[in-house]
């Protein structure tokens, strides 16, 4: 009687590990072939130095605003983005998608503050008191009357919006609208095209000039506004 060998032998057929390795190889190609995913968000450099909007916005101001809370939004967006489904998604995308969604609301949150932030630097400029020119002027002109009841209907706006949130001119479709949004909201996540648009938070001007919001949106809407960078966003239709 032959002796029974002390070893278990596997024998594994030819077809299933053909399959193995194919699996293998696939997984392999997958690894060598996807690049790794970058950041969603980027904290962008300011347009002009930090202490370039003196005395209305202090350079302290700027420094906390764009290096401590922009900076925060953008970290928390992108590792909120990294552990989610919307990763390698575009941020507009994003916005949209998550919008309202009770589960998503700090992601939304957070990236949407990230977004408005990066706009509002490109509509601020030391060089602010020039008024719009072009299609954009003539479109002010024909929907609010004229440029003195456009800047009255933007600053009523603007102090009557109660707490957190931004005042924004938006094009929607062919039509220029003033409205506000709360806290983080953002209309570039409601198909709406921003134009321009100040930041109504008190971590914006509360240490320049306290509660006086109304100093503060007076001062930007006529020494600080980057109404060329509005102009163009009107003529290309997009922010
Ligand atoms: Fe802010």
């Amino acid at each position: 009687m032959p002796m029974s060998s002390p070893y278990c032998h596997w024998i594994i057929p030819r077809g299933v590990r053909f399959a193995v390795l194919f699996a293998a190889l696939l997984a392999l190609l997958a690894a060598c072939s996807s690049e790794p995913e970058g950041p969603a968000l980027t904290l962008p450099p300011l347009p002009w130095p930090s202490d370039a909007l003196e005395p209305l916005i202090s350079q302290r101001t700027i420094k906390l605003h764009h290096g401590k809370h922009h900076a925060a939004y953008v970290d928390k967006a992108n590792t909120l983005i990294a552990n989610s489904r919307y990763e390698g998604k575009p941020v507009e995308e994003i916005l949209a998608a998550t919008r309202g969604k009770k589960r998503h609301t700090a992601l939304f949150n957070n990236t949407a503050q990230a977004w408005n932030h990066a706009f509002f630097w490109t509509c601020l400029t030391p060089e602010g008191n020039a008024k719009p020119e072009g299609a954009l002027a003539e479109a002010i002109n024909t929907e609010f009357g004229g440029w003195n009841a456009f800047r009255s209907a933007f600053i009523e706006a603007s102090l009557s919006h109660f707490g957190s949130g931004w005042v924004w001119l938006v094009r929607d479709k062919g039509a220029l609208r003033i409205l506000t949004t709360a806290n983080a909201d953002t209309p570039v996540a409601q198909g709406l095209t921003p134009l321009f648009t100040i930041d109504l938070w008190e971590h914006a001007y509360y240490l320049d000039v306290q509660n006086r919001r109304k100093a503060y949106v007076e001062g930007v809407f006529d020494g600080l506004a980057n109404w060329k960078a509005a102009e163009k966003r009107y003529n290309a239709g997009k922010p």
